[in-house]
């Protein structure tokens, strides 16, 4: 291998390198040779990457306060091969839905380390998530309070709760991944009076058994002011609530939304950083107000995912428009991932099969889909590209493979999973017979 300075792969996964001809590795394996083998679209995932990130957050978090409990936001990206993973490495899991719920339960996930998040969760999706006894169920709203308590009531437990509240505090994410503001579809306000009412009923439920607090601000926050702020203004929530209804706060949740650097020019506050600022902000006002410091429960997901995870696609159409723009059309686009049109994020890239060579050119990556927005990165330096050659995206970890869609008929990408020099693929590329499986006529 060769050393390479090209600054943009230390955006990539831990483990990436450049052999003397040029070629990108990823966990030891040659991305040319990947493709040969799987095709493009193709998304790999560096094991090494993705359990160093686990293990950063959970000696991060500990070693300042070891109640906490680090538990994977799936939405970021599950399947089977990662759940298994997240097992072994100990954390827990936070599920949204039945889909999810299914996959933690198809690997033996112990219940006990899984949350139950959503805002409108359907009755069925509670009854399966009550009848595997997940850890806690995250309750939202009033109705979900009334419903969850009923449903506990027929099946004769008593269920482990926390409360989301809604604290107010405005993450500066893009819009459409702001949670934390009052006007927000998710969670009890605090200001409107309506957490404390939600305290009271959760508190006199009959098979509920209120635990704690839980917020999400947003995601990315690219700061840590924010937990701060929201920490200070929950516990001070808990600390009334003491004092009007003898609630004693035993679990709290800041969420997840922790950012990752995704371009150059971007910063981002580390995991030491994060966890530094909440379990300060944490232990300084719980000593503060006098309250026993509760168990600490923190929800990533972009941030173990997101560097593990590089996307590859195949140049084809080259379209030069002078004195305009050249665009780069690849085979993928917002059908595996549509962040850059949904919340205009940016990505780095590169050519994965040239990239000792001068990057000399500046081109704009665009999709293969049928809409002008399918552009996946804008004005990026590349070394020349030619039709064949192959693109790779750093930083697609997180939320590409969970809202990839079948636009325009194409088929999802497949997935491989690479260590020490192997290869395994974790899900395998969809068929045109797959998208008509469900059909009937
Ligand atoms: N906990 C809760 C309750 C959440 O709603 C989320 C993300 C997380 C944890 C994890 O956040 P993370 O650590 O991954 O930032 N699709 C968007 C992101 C939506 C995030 C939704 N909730 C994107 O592609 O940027």
């Amino acid at each position: 291998m060769s050393q390479n300075s090209l600054p943009k792969l230390s955006l990539f996964p831990l483990t990436t390198e450049v052999d003397n001809r040029g070629h990108l590795y990823i966990g030891g394996y040659d991305s040319v040779e990947l493709v040969r083998e799987y095709g493009t679209p193709l998304y790999v995932f560096d094991e090494f990457t993705l359990r160093s990130k686990c293990r950063e957050f959970q000696a991060e978090f500990t070693k300042r306060y070891p109640e906490t409990l680090i538990i994977y936001a799936s939405k970021a990206f599950l399947n089977r091969a990662l759940a298994l993973i997240f097992k072994e490495e100990g954390l827990g899991l936070d599920v949204v839905s039945g889909g999810e719920l299914s996959v933690a339960q198809s690997v033996g996930f112990p219940p006990n380390k899984v949350y139950f998040h959503g805002n409108n969760k359907t009755t069925d999706e509670l009854k399966l998530a009550l009848n595997w006894r997940v850890s806690r169920i995250v309750v939202d709203n009033f109705y979900e309070l009334d419903l969850v308590n009923r449903l506990a009531e027929e099946m004769e437990i008593v269920q482990n709760i926390l409360l989301r509240l809604t604290p107010g505090v405005d993450p500066h994410t893009h819009r459409h991944t702001t949670t934390g503001i009052l006007d927000s579809k998710f969670g009890f306000p605090l200001t409107t009076g309506q957490a404390d009412i939600a305290v009271a009923q959760a508190m006199s439920a009959s098979n509920l058994n209120l635990l704690g607090f839980h917020f999400h601000l947003g995601s990315p926050i690219p700061e840590v002011s924010p937990y701060q702020l929201a920490i200070d203004l929950a516990l001070r929530f808990a600390k009334e609530m003491k004092g009007k209804r003898d609630f004693h706060l035993e679990e709290l949740s800041p969420g997840g939304g922790f950012a990752v650097k995704y371009t150059l020019d971007s910063s981002t506050p580390s995991i030491a950083n994060y966890a530094e600022a909440i379990v300060s902000k944490l232990i300084s006002t719980a000593d503060e107000l006098r309250l026993a410091y509760p168990q600490l429960i923190v929800e990533p997901g972009r941030a173990i995912v997101g560097q593990a995870g590089v996307a590859l696609y195949t140049a084809g159409t080259i379209k030069e428009i002078p004195r305009i723009r050249n665009y780069v059309c690849v085979d993928g686009g917002i059908g595996d991932n549509v962040r850059p049109a949904f919340y205009e994020a940016r990505y780095e890239a590169l050519v994965a099969n040239k990239v000792s060579e001068k990057e000399s050119t500046k081109v704009t990556i665009a999709g293969r889909y049928c809409e002008s927005g399918d552009i996946l990165v804008r004005d990026v330096a590349l070394s020349p590209v030619l039709p064949g050659d192959i693109i790779a995206i750093p930083v697609s970890g997180a939320y590409s493979i969970p809202m990839a869609n079948n636009y325009n008929m194409v088929p999802k990408p497949a997935i491989v999973m690479v260590r020490d020099g192997k290869a395994h693929p974790i899900r395998r590329r969809e068929s045109y017979q797959d998208l008509m499986s469900l059909d009937v006529i």
